[in-house]
């Protein structure tokens, strides 16, 4: 090897650390945003059909660690894009939904969001058990989420997520990941650090038992 192709070489392999640096920084804190594409509901229709066999099933859960899985009717389209994003790009972390999401172009990810936020139901509860005591704690706690999460978990603007009526299972499962940093998120990071283990219970049995999303069955 010349000098000038050695120094090219280590040159290369600099731009490209350089590069693997910056792309890991960046994917850990450019925060999300919704996709500037207009979703088509009925091209997501028949995307959606495979994401119905665990989001279209009453009471289906993760296996481990065991959590019921999440609810999406009534969530709004914008928040459906960030969340699909994030499992794409990696920051989200749960190896089904990571899968499914490494498929999806943007366009399908339009027209999934597209789909799922089209999706009418009544306002429903959670599953979730829990005491007048804990409910009445978690209402206490929840001031300081109600600026974006809004006084009843009716989120403020279309990016934040809609806690009400989710399952309280598997909002525990969110907030344990949030405060843990296995979910990474610059708005939730700093509101979750500080909060202990009945807090958590207390927040997800509170928000569980407000009406609010509903079920998208088959
Ligand atoms: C094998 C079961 C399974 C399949 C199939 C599946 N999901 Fe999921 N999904 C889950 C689980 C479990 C979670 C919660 C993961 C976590 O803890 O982050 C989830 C989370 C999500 C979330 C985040 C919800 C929130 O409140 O943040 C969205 C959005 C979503 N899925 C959409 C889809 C779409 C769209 C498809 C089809 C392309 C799909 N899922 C297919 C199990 C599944
Ligand atoms: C400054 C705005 C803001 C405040 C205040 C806030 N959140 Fe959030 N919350 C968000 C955003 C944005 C997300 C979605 C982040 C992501 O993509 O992971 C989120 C996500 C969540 C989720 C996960 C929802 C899902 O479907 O996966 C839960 C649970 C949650 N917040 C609970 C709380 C609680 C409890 C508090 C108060 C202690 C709180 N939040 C305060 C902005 C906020």
């Amino acid at each position: 090897m010349t000098f000038a192709r050695f120094l090219r070489h280590v040159g290369a392999v600099g731009v490209g650390l350089a590069f693997l640096a910056g792309s890991r920084a960046g994917s850990q804190e450019t925060p999300l945003a919704p996709l500037a594409l207009e979703g088509d509901a009925v091209r997501g229709e028949v995307l959606g059909f495979t994401c119905l066999g665990c989001h279209g099933i009453i009471g289906y859960r993760n296996v481990s660690p065991a959590y019921h899985v999440p609810k999406l009717g009534g969530q709004s389209a914008d928040y459906l894009e960030i969340a699909l994003q994030g499992y794409r790009r990696g920051t989200r972390r749960h190896a089904t939904m990571q899968a499914q999401a490494a498929m999806l172009a943007d366009q399908d990810i339009a027209d999934l969001a597209a789909y799922f936020a089209s999706r009418e139901g009544e306002p429903e509860l959670g599953i979730g058990r829990s005491s007048a005591v804990e409910r009445t704690a978690g209402l206490q706690k929840s001031v300081a989420c109600v600026p974006c999460h809004g006084a009843s978990g009716v989120a403020g603007a279309p990016q934040w997520p809609n806690l009400a009526g989710q399952h309280a299972s598997y909002l525990r499962h969110a907030l344990e990941q949030y405060r843990s940093g296995a979910r990474a998120d610059l708005l939730m990071a700093p509101m979750i650090g500080a909060l202990d283990d009945t807090a958590l219970d207390d927040l997800a049995a509170f928000y569980a038992a407000q009406p609010g999303l509903h079920a998208t069955e088959y």
